[in-house]
């Protein structure tokens, strides 16, 4: 199986779930039969490691993010991953425009999925320190129950 996350920068949002995700997995013993990654709809950040504030927050909470470099998310991504999830409408509509029509992926909104009680993981790029703390919340949240899906689709 392998899981894409998306956001607009890939430098916030899509990072800190790939990071979360990769974390639980692996408390979960399903480190080897999931793969995980992150991308961004837009090009401006590529190649950047997460915003510190991401990462300071992920850090508070035992995850290390410090290794993932921000890229853009292609068309080919829809022939790689099963599953690709958007942090929030927009980036799940410019997915939707970039879809092709024969690519395997699965496509969704991250917490609509989980039934989260609200849709979307918000943009904390413009947010002080408690928009990260919100946003991981929201992330951990959602990761738990989509382990749970994971384990039942292996
Ligand atoms: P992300 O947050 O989509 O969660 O990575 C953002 C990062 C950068 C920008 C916007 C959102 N930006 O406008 O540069």
């Amino acid at each position: 199986m392998r899981v894409l996350f998306v956001c607009l920068g890939n430098i916030c949002r899509s990072p800190t779930a790939e990071g979360v995700l990769r974390h639980k997995l692996r408390e979960a013993g399903l480190a080897d039969q999931v793969e995980v990654a992150s991308a961004g709809t837009g090009d401006w950040h590529v190649g950047k490691a997460p915003d510190k504030r991401s990462q300071a927050a992920a850090k508070l909470r035992g995850y290390d993010l410090s290794a993932q470099r921000a890229r853009q998310v292609s068309r080919a991504d829809f022939a790689t991953y099963d599953l690709i999830l958007a942090m929030d409408n927009s980036n799940l509509r410019n997915l939707k425009a970039l879809q092709p029509t024969k690519g395997k992926a699965e496509l969704d909104l991250f917490l609509r999925r989980y039934q989260s009680e609200v849709d979307e993981v918000p943009d904390p790029y413009y947010d002080g320190e408690q928009g990260f703390e919100q946003v991981l919340g929201l992330i951990e949240h959602a990761s738990d129950l989509l382990v749970i899906e994971l384990k039942g689709r292996l």
